[in-house]
């Protein structure tokens, strides 16, 4: 008889699934209340926010609250009905997307719905199975689910490192030679857990030697990185040489949807092929409108960025000063990482939330190696320095308890449940 294919679903929740009884609605899942800003409700208590990537804060800013407000009630949230291409074009869709070109510097831009179906359907419609993809290991889930569509070879390179990247680039050359396509290579701008940048001076160096196109997912260095906030080309001065830019509208931009930007034929080719847009409802008005109005912000309000960068450098200084790991951050994503296991790690999120009032996310073993407890705080410019002051403080108290084992004696029982 053939198994039942609920069975086993039944059986093993998967890797994050196991831990959903002890950490569901708190370590996962946790309701946060209130305004979105630098502090609001967990559990009923005000804790320090660290876990949004409202990195310019307009998420709550009273003119973006108001424009999307007023969208809202001209509009609906149903408007434009139906995909791009049959009946949910409008003007102001194309109005934000020659906007977002321009200022990313480039071509042409085209709207996503979603950042993730976005990136996944581009790398859908760039390569065709004669083509070679090479991204980096590192790469976000929506990257990776690009690739699996991928009917042609892929090869990943360690991550950010130059020399595993050429190796796969001729190997990637080898296959193209003998089928006749091309080489994509993939790479974040700003990699989303250890904030280091993708090293993309270097990689687009080596379009001297091989033939390839460079898809860039910046969806960390959006409005964050580059004089402008053009992002991570605009910060290494490599712009021009991104073949195909990605970002999207959930971070700086606090709100929901994505763009990719490249020279317009390229666009026009992925108007037609980019199967996410062509088969799924336009990205509705209220939206369009407020994107609009954020990047307006963006351009006239350069001072966003800067305060953020301010938080930004008062946390890393303030935390390698007082010896704490955050690895090779180049960005204002900021990892802590400490030393423990899964039970200790969620002790001491507990102790952080409810006796220090800070809410910051937690990742842990299979995301990250077993041992490791990384912290991952996102700071935003709706942070002040006295939120920075307290997480210090907060900080430096949890590693101690962390180190005399304190919270190895608070989580046995947790331990012993899951066999840790
Ligand atoms: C690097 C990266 N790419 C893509 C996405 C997906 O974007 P969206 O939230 O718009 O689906 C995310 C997460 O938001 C991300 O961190």
């Amino acid at each position: 008889m053939t198994k039942d294919l609920f069975e086993k679903i039944y059986k093993n929740k998967g890797p994050l699934g196991k831990w959903a009884e002890v950490a569901e609605g708190y370590f996962v899942f946790p309701k946060l209340e209130g305004p979105i800003s630098n502090r609001m409700k967990f559990q009923g208590k005000e804790v320090i926010i660290w876990s949004i990537n409202d990195y310019l804060g307009l998420a709550n800013h009273p003119e973006v609250r108001k424009v999307d407000a007023e969208a809202g009630i001209k509009y609906g949230s149903a408007y434009p009905m139906g995909a791009r291409m049959m009946s949910g074009h409008t003007d102001l869709h194309e109005q934000l997307q020659n906007e977002l070109a321009d200022f990313v510097n480039k071509e042409a831009s085209y709207l996503l719905n979603f950042g993730y179906q976005g990136m996944v359907s581009t790398i859908d419609a760039l390569v065709s199975k004669e083509d070679v993809i090479v991204y980096d290991v590192d790469a976000h889930a929506c990257i990776i689910d690009g690739v699996r569509l991928h009917l042609g070879k892929r090869f990943t390179y360690r991550h950010n490192d130059l020399e595993s990247l050429e190796k796969n680039l001729q190997r990637a050359t080898k296959v193209t030679k003998i089928n006749g396509g091309g080489i994509l290579i993939i790479t974040e701008g700003v990699f989303g857990m250890r904030g280091e940048q993708g090293k993309l001076k270097e990689i687009v160096a080596l379009k001297k030697k091989y033939n390839f196109r460079l898809f860039v997912d910046d969806a960390h260095g959006f409005g964050t990185l580059g004089k402008t906030g053009a992002g991570v080309g605009e910060e290494q001065g490599v712009q021009d040489e991104i073949d195909v830019y990605f970002a999207t509208f959930a971070k700086a931009m606090a709100s929901t949807g994505a763009f990719i930007a490249a020279e317009e034929e390229i666009i026009n080719y992925l108007k037609y092929n980019l199967r996410s847009q062509m088969f799924a409802k336009s990205l509705q008005m209220q939206l369009v409108v407020g994107v609009l109005k954020r990047l307006d912000m963006l351009r006239t309000l350069p001072e966003l960025k800067d305060k953020l960068w301010v938080i930004v450098n008062a946390l890393q200084y303030g935390l390698r000063k007082r010896g704490f790991d955050i690895g090779t951050t180049q960005s204002c994503v900021t990892p802590v990482y400490l030393k423990g296991s899964v039970p200790e790690a969620m002790a001491l999120v507990k102790d952080l939330r409810e006796n220090h009032g800070i809410f910051c996310s937690i990742v842990v073993y299979p995301v990250i190696p077993k041992g490791l407890i990384l912290l991952r705080m996102i700071p935003t410019a709706s942070h002040t320095l006295k939120d920075v002051e307290e997480t210090l403080v907060a900080f430096t108290a949890i590693r101690e308890r962390l180190e005399n084992g304190t919270y190895k004696r608070l989580s046995t029982a947790v331990a012993a449940a899951f066999g840790e």
